[in-house]
């Protein structure tokens, strides 16, 4: 099967001009003015954007979690991040209590083998335990797996917060095994005597998740993971970083040369404090994610620190959980709400619209920020993340003037509910391909489920190569 992609607009993280694209056997084999080739199928996209496939380095894809489970399958959960032109993502395998690595990647791998992806899927291993279940020497071997990143929660406590010695122990094998360290980071001893007080005093609506977790627990703990890392010599992510408390110790790391990086979330630049704290009844449920909407004078804060380098990828920390019948299992008692919203569909839309076009990001930065920097980190690039030649046909054909209402009613998620209900937007997919698999036209999906692969990645540093096929 062989795509040509005609006369559009080619953004990389660092170009940007009109061209052809040709997609033979999965892989972009040629680029140029004018190619006088013949293809299976041809895409017609001037005045269209091309952009590599985005990906998405932060999903939770049927993850039990919260006494319930993430409501969007393999299947369902990649064909809505394909709609919104997202073609790889990294979801977080959890060691479950007492599991060992090996047999949580079996439970990760089993997932995608029962509900096949659209898209291709890679794993991060998140640490629960090192106690029970997991031993630091196979802790090493996870990489061998293609599963090079460790996230670490530093909060959850009772659930799968891990104390400090862990932290570190985890820290130091990554540093000889070449994997990435992920924290979540927030002082979870803190927030969990906030917590108590609180439910103690009859503080059990929605509003006080927001209001138990301050932000200074986020700074803390920021800066307690950087100093860590600097000790055991790994190199560091910070993931979902929502407030000026945490990205001003990633700032200072960065300014120093140190291997820091900070990610932050869609929501994080549209949804405030206010929007729990003033939401009738139950309806605040739907912001109870971790950490919490902010202030709202942290919103243009993180576009400054998107637009300066301070903070480097922007996922979706995509955790489903329905409004009605998931997030009601804290009705009375707001700390038994599943933490967790919502978004894989909607990162580029929101990003295009408000960061794009109100000239907040340019269109080099935002595929740097959801594409190329990171498959650079996570071990992608060059396969993934740019349009080069030799690279995996992961494009897509983005209409800047397509109008699109958000909203639960149309989304392609299980959820019942959409973080940016009804807003308006220009900019969206008209065609998304994966390894030159048209997966999504016109608003139709139009591949099966099987479509996407495991995706093994590269070790921290190093660069997956181009898939054979493209060398021959
Ligand atoms: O509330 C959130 N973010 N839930 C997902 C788990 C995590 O903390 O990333
Ligand atoms: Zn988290
Ligand atoms: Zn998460």
């Amino acid at each position: 099967m062989s795509v040509l992609i005609k006369g559009g607009r080619i953004i990389t993280a660092t170009d940007d001009y009109v061209g052809d694209v040709f997609i033979e056997n999965e892989t972009i084999s040629l680029i140029g003015e004018s190619l006088d080739v013949t293809a299976d199928k041809v895409i017609e996209a001037s005045g269209k954007y091309v952009l590599p496939g985005a990906i998405d380095p932060h999903t939770h894809i049927e993850l039990p979690f919260g006494g319930t489970v993430t409501c969007d399958d393999f299947t369902s959960g990649t064909v809505s991040a394909a709609f919104g032109g997202t073609t790889s993502l990294v979801d977080f395998c959890f060691q479950m209590p007492g599991q060992t690595f090996a047999e949580a990647l079996e439970t990760w791998h089993e997932k995608i083998e029962r509900c096949k992806p659209v898209i291709d899927v890679g794993f991060h291993m998140a640490i629960t335990d090192l106690k029970e279940g997991g031993t630091l020497e196979d802790l090493a071997k996870v990489p061998d797996e293609g599963v090079t990143s460790y996230k670490l929660f530093m909060a959850y406590k009772g659930a799968v917060m891990v104390d400090d010695e862990t932290l570190f122990k985890s820290m130091e094998v990554a540093s000889e095994t070449g994997a990435l360290v992920m924290v979540h980071a927030e002082n979870g001893d803190a927030i969990d005597i906030i917590v108590k007080r609180a439910l103690a005093e009859g503080k059990t609506e929605p509003k006080w998740h927001a209001l138990t977790r301050p932000p200074e627990t986020e700074g803390e703990a920021t800066n307690r993971a950087i100093q860590l890392a600097r000790v055991a010599g790994a190199p560091l992510y910070v993931v979902h970083v929502s407030c000026k408390e945490s990205t001003e110790p990633i700032a200072l790391a960065r300014q120093k040369g140190w291997q820091i990086w900070g990610e932050t979330c869609t929501q994080y630049f549209f949804v405030d404090l206010s929007k729990i704290v003033d939401a009738p009844g139950f309806e605040g449920a739907k912001y109870v994610y971790t950490p919490p909407p902010r202030a709202k004078e942290n919103l243009d804060h993180l576009w400054e620190c998107v637009a300066k380098d301070v903070l480097s990828a922007v996922s979706t920390d995509h955790c489903p959980f329905n409004w009605d019948g998931q997030k009601t299992l804290g009705k009375d008692d707001f700390s038994k709400i599943p933490n967790g919203g919502p978004g894989i569909e909607n990162r580029l839309h929101m990003l295009h619209h408000f960061g794009v076009r109100q000239g907040r990001i340019s269109l080099n930065r935002m595929v740097e920020l959801t594409s190329t920097n990171v498959a650079k980190l996570f071990g992608l690039y060059p396969r993934k993340g740019t349009i080069a030649a030799g690279t995996d046909g992961d494009v897509v054909v983005w209409d800047p003037e397509k109008a699109l209402t958000i909203s639960a009613k149309t989304h392609h998620s299980n959820v019942d509910y959409n973080l940016f209900e009804g807003t308006e937007v220009e900019g969206a997919p008209e065609v998304v391909l994966v390894r030159g698999q048209v997966i999504v036209e016109d608003d139709e999906l139009v591949a099966q489920p099987g479509a996407g692969q495991f995706i093994r990645r590269a070790r921290f540093g190093e660069q997956l190569a181009p898939v054979a096929k493209a060398l021959a």
